[in-house]
C-alpha cells in the first residue's frame, strides 16, 4: 500500500477473530494485513508495521503443539496489542502466567478497570466486555501493570507503556463489547501512533496509481456481471485508464428483471465506457433445452458464459489491431487475426486471498467461477480490490458514484436464474420468474430489510397446484419465497420476515404475476438446506 498508509499487522491464530479484528482497524481509518503466525518474524518487520495484534485462537498456550511465535517480536519495538490467546501468549512469553483455573468466561462479562492505564484512560471504571476463554492469565509478566479484573480473573489485562505492548483477556473487535472500538482506537493512534488516513478516498487514489503502474497505455478488458465486485473494480479501472478499459457483459438473459438496463445505462450511459453488450439469452436457452439436472444446468451455462466471453476477447482484439473502438465489426475485421487485450479485470476480494493461506495468489472458488474469467485465458490479471473488504468495496463504489442499486446489490448466483427455476426452463418460465422476483425485491426495499437481509428472492418449482380465482378454478405455478440472514452464505438462516411484509408479497405477486396463484415460504436454515434451490 502507498507510503502515506500505516499499516497494521493482524497475526491469525487461526480463530475466526482476525478477520474481524483487521476490518475493525480499517474501519478506524488505518490500514490492516491478516498475516500467518507462520510468517517469520523478519518477513513481518520487513513491511514495516506500525504496530503489531495478536489474534485470538481456538487454542490453550498449555496444549502440545500450541501456536506460538518467535519472541523476537517482543523485542523489535514495535508496538504490540495482544487479544485473547494473543493476551495468554504474552504472557506466558514474558514470564507471566497462564493457568487452567477451571473457570472460563465465555460470553458478556463484567470487567473493572484499575489503576491507570492508557487502553482503557478515558472509560468508566465498569465495563461489559465479550470473553471466550478456558484458560485463565493469572499473573501478569515482570513490568506489566495489570489494568483490569474481573469476578473470575484477576489479570484480565495488562500493560507496558515504555515497551508499547498491551494484553487484553476480552474480544475489543466484537459488538458485544460496548466500547471496544474505542479501546482499538487508543491503541491505534495514542500507543502506536497510527494516523487515520485509511479513507475512501485514499483507497481510490492509491489503487488508481497502482492500476496506472501495472498497465501502462496498454488495453484492459473487463467481464461485467451486474453484482458489485465486478461493476466497483470497472468503475476504479476506468477511472486510472480511461478509454483503455473494454467491459464485456455476458446476457445471459437469466438475470434479474431490469438488471441488463442497469449495467447498460450505468457504464454505457453514466461512465461512458466501452461496453460491450453480448445479448446471448437465446443461445443460452438454447441449450438448455429440456435440462432438468441441476448440475448440467451449471455446466452449460459455465462453458458457454466462457466461449461467449473469449468471443467478446477475441473481437476485441481484432478491433484493436484494425485501430477504432466501438460498433460492430465488419467481415474482414473479423476474419484478422490478432492477439486480445493483455489485461483482465478480476473483482477478488482481501477474504478470498487470506483464505487461500496468506499468500498472494487468489482462489477463486469453482462454485463461483460461473460468470467469472475463463482460467485458461492468457490474461495478466488486474485486481484493484485484492486488498479490500466487502463493507470498502460498497463504499468505494459509492465513493465513485455508482448507483445504489448496484452498490447493495445482494449477492446473486453466476448462473442465475437458471438455478432458481426447478426443472425446464423456458422464455415464459424466466419472465415469470423475473416478475416474481421483482415483487420480492421492490417489496423487501419498501419494507427497509433489503441491506440487513442476505439475501431474498423468488423460486418457481416444476409442479402446479389448483386455486380459485373469482369464479374460476386455475391451475397455475406456486411461487416459493426464499429470504434468509447470513454472514459469509456457509451457513444461513430464515428470516423472520414481518407477516404484513409476507403478505404484501404474496397477494401482489398473485395478482400480478400471470400464472401464478400461490406463495408459500421457505423456512429451512443452511444447513440441512441449501440458500439457492439448485
Ligand atoms: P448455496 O445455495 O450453496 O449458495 O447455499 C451459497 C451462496 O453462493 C451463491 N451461489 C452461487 N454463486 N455460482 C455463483 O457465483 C454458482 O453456481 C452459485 N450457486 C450458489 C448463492 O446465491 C449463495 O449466495
Amino acid at each position: 500500500m502507498s507510503q502515506h498508509t500505516d499499516l497494521v499487522l493482524v497475526v491469525d491464530f487461526g480463530a475466526q477473530y482476525a478477520q474481524l479484528i483487521a476490518r475493525r482497524v480499517r474501519e478506524a481509518h488505518v490500514y490492516s494485513e491478516i498475516v500467518p503466525r507462520s510468517m517469520p518474524i523478519a518477513e513481518m518487520l520487513a513491511k514495516k508495521p506500525t504496530a503489531i495484534i495478536l489474534s485470538g485462537g481456538p487454542a490453550s498456550v498449555h496444549v502440545e503443539g500450541a501456536p506460538s511465535i518467535d519472541a523476537a517480536i517482543y523485542e523489535a519495538g514495535v508496538p504490540i496489542l495482544g487479544i485473547c490467546y494473543g493476551a495468554q501468549l504474552i504472557a506466558r512469553d514474558l514470564g507471566g502466567e497462564v493457568r487452567k483455573t477451571g473457570t472460563g468466561e465465555y460470553g458478556r462479562t463484567e470487567l473493572r478497570i484499575e489503576g491507570s492505564s492508557l487502553l482503557f484512560s478515558d472509560l468508566a471504571v465498569e465495563q461489559t466486555v465479550w470473553m471466550s476463554h478456558g484458560d485463565s492469565m493469572t499473573a501478569a509478566p515482570p513490568g506489566f501493570t495489570v489494568t483490569a479484573r474481573t469476578d473470575a480473573v484477576p489479570t484480565a489485562a495488562f500493560e507496558d507503556r515504555d515497551r508499547a505492548i498491551y494484553a487484553v483477556q476480552f474480544h475489543p473487535e466484537v459488538a458485544h463489547t460496548e466500547r471496544g472500538q474505542e479501546i482499538l482506537k487508543t491503541f491505534l493512534y495514542d500507543a502506536a501512533g497510527c494516523r487515520p488516513t485509511w479513507t475512501n478516498v485514499s483507497i481510490i487514489e492509491d489503487a488508481v496509481a497502482e492500476i496506472r503502474a501495472q498497465v501502462g497505455d496498454r488495453r484492459v478488458l473487463c467481464g461485467l456481471s451486474g453484482g458489485v465486485d465486478s461493476a466497483v473494480a470497472a468503475a476504479l479501472v476506468h477511472k486510472a485508464v480511461g478509454d483503455q478499459l473494454t467491459c464485456v457483459f455476458v446476457d445471459t438473459g437469466l438475470m434479474r428483471r431490469g438488471e441488463a438496463e442497469q449495467v447498460e445505462q450505468t457504464f454505457r450511459e453514466q461512465f461512458a465506457i466501452d461496453l460491450v453488450h453480448v445479448k446471448a439469452g437465446d443461445r443460452f436457452l438454447e441449450k438448455l433445452d429440456d435440462v432438468i439436472d441441476p448440475e448440467r444446468k451449471r455446466k452449460i451455462i459455465g462453458e458457454l458464459f466462457i466461449r461467449i466471453f473469449e468471443e467478446a476477447a477475441r473481437d476485441l482484439g481484432r478491433r484493436e489491431r484494425s485501430g477504432r473502438l466501438g460498433g460492430a465489426l465488419d467481415a474482414e475485421e473479423r476474419s484478422a487475426s490478432t492477439a486480445p487485450a493483455k489485461f483482465l479485470v478480476q473483482g477478488t476480494l482481501y477474504p478470498d486471498i487470506v483464505e487461500s493461506g496468506g499468500g498472494d495468489n487468489a482462489n477463486i472458488k469453482s462454485h463461483h467461477n460461473v460468470g467469472g474469467l475463463p482460467d485458461d485465458m492468457d490474461f495478466e490479471l488486474v485486481e484493484p480490490l485484492r486488498h479490500l473488504f466487502k463493507d470498502e468495496v460498497r463504499a468505494v463504489g459509492e465513493e465513485l458514484g455508482l448507483p445504489e442499486e448496484i452498490v447493495w446489490r445482494q449477492p446473486f448466483p453466476g448462473p442465475g436464474l437458471a438455478v432458481r427455476i426447478i426443472g425446464t426452463i423456458t422464455p415464459e418460465r424466466v419472465e415469470i420468474l423475473q416478475n416474481a422476483d421483482a415483487v420480492v425485491t421492490e417489496e423487501i426495499k419498501r419494507a427497509g430489510l433489503y441491506r440487513e437481509i442476505w439475501q431474498s428472492f423468488a423460486v418457481l418449482p416444476a409442479v402446479k397446484t389448483v386455486g380459485v380465482m373469482g369464479d374460476d378454478r386455475t391451475y397455475a405455478y406456486p411461487i416459493i419465497l426464499r429470504a434468509v440472514t447470513s454472514d459469509d452464505a456457509m451457513t444461513a438462516d430464515w428470516a423472520r420476515l414481518p407477516y404484513d411484509v409476507l403478505e404484501r408479497i404474496a397477494s401482489r405477486i398473485i395478482n400480478e404475476v400471470p400464472g401464478v396463484n400461490r406463495v408459500a415460504y421457505d423456512i429451512t436454515s443452511k444447513p440441512p438446506g441449501t440458500i439457492e434451490w439448485e
